[in-house]
This record gives C-alpha cells, structure tokens and sequence, in this order.
C-alpha cells in the first residue's frame, strides 16, 4: 500500500473527501501525513478530528523557499511518502521540489484545463458566462496549474446556476474523481508519455 501526503492550504474538503475514501476502504491506501502551510486553516481541524498526522510548515518561519520547501523534503522522507496530493494547496512549487518529485505529484484544479487556471478557477468561468466548465486532476510541473492530466469531467453552467450552486456541482465532483485519480496511481496504472498520461487498464469510472 502506497503512502500519500495531502498539502493543503485552506478548508480541506478534498481532504476530508480523500480521507473518507480511506476509512471506507474504497480507497487502498495509507493517508500518512497532511502538510499545511496556513495556522488558520480549517484543514487542521479536520484532520486531527480524522486522526491525521499534521505538520503545519510556516512560510513565515523560514528565511527563505528553499528552507522551507527543505523542512516539507525532511517530511515526506521521514514519512517514506509515495505520492504527493495537491488540495487547495495555494503555493507554487519550486523548479528544484518538482525536479525531485516529477511523476509523484498530482494537483486538483476546479476547471477544465488549461482554460481558468489560477486561484478562482469556479468563478472565473462562471464570470466568463462559459456554458462548461468541470474539474481536472494532472500531474505537476513547475508552471501553475499544469502537467499532464489524469481524469477531466465536464460540469455544465445552467442558466439557473449561481456561482454557489456551480461551486457545490464542481466540489461534488472533485470529491468523487481525487480518489478515483489517487488510486489509479496507487494501482501503478498511470503512465506519464510525455505530456500525456495513459491509464492502463482503466475499467469504466462513470457512476
Ligand atoms: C478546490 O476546489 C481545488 O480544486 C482548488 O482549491 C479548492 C480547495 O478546496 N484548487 C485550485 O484552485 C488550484 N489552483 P478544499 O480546501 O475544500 O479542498
């Protein structure tokens, strides 16, 4: 069973979704360890409720990203950790962090990417007047929001829509298809070629 590290930065739905997973055993493997960066956010609470081991790494107490992305590096070796999962994590890693773990980090976005990247990804679509939007998972590189993509599912603006209700559609949907993309990976079905990925085997996901 593989070892995931969950970083989040704020309200940690998708980590509450991934964690459910976990207990329920629809998800097969270890949610060893949440890396937060924000003393504030309403993740840590959730994850000691969870019985999650938690390192809060604060910018603030480094001198410099170096240091402290090297107190996360520390982390994630002492916690033998596989993969890295990117939720609402609002913090760009750094050339040297991706070097070391190309292939083993993934990232959820709330758009269908490329389009909407960045922070407010929902609202901005919703703004645009887009008629589709959706969610992505993909592996990262150093450039925000980007790398190859794993799973993509569509999520249609109806003109009754607001943007509260298109956020509850795309959460809805976030938390469905992180899991299923975290154990895909686990599985050893994700291939990186190139700018793609190639999922073997992949059994119908739709429910
Ligand atoms: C999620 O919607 C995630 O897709 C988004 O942050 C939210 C975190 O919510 N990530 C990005 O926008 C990355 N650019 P959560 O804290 O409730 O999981």
């Amino acid at each position: 069973m593989i070892n995931i590290a969950v970083f989040a930065s704020g309200r940690g739905s998708n980590f509450a979704a991934i964690a459910q997973a976990v207990r329920k055993g629809d998800l097969k493997v270890k949610l060893a360890l949440l890396v937060c960066d924000n003393p504030k956010a309403p993740v840590l609470v959730k994850a000691r409720k969870a019985g999650v081991k938690t390192v809060l790494v604060n910018r603030a107490d480094f001198p410099g990203k170096q240091e402290f992305e090297g107190a996360i590096i520390g982390h994630l070796s002492e916690n033998n950790i596989d993969l890295i999962v990117l939720a609402g994590y609002m913090r760009l890693l750094s050339a040297d962090f991706v070097k070391i773990y190309y292939g083993r980090i993934i990232n959820i976005h709330p758009s269908l990417l490329p389009a909407f990247k960045g922070e407010a990804g929902i609202r901005d679509a919703f703004e645009y007047g887009a008629k589709i939007t959706g969610v992505t998972v993909h592996f990262v590189d150093d450039q925000v929001d980007h790398g190859p993509i794993i799973l993509q599912q569509e999520v249609s603006i109806k003109e009754k829509d607001t943007l509260v209700t298109l956020e509850e559609k795309i959460h809805k949907v976030e938390h469905r298809i992180y899991p299923e993309a975290i154990r895909l990976f686990g599985l050893g079905r994700l291939k990186i070629e190139g700018r793609k990925v190639r999922i073997i085997n992949r059994k119908v996901l739709q429910r």
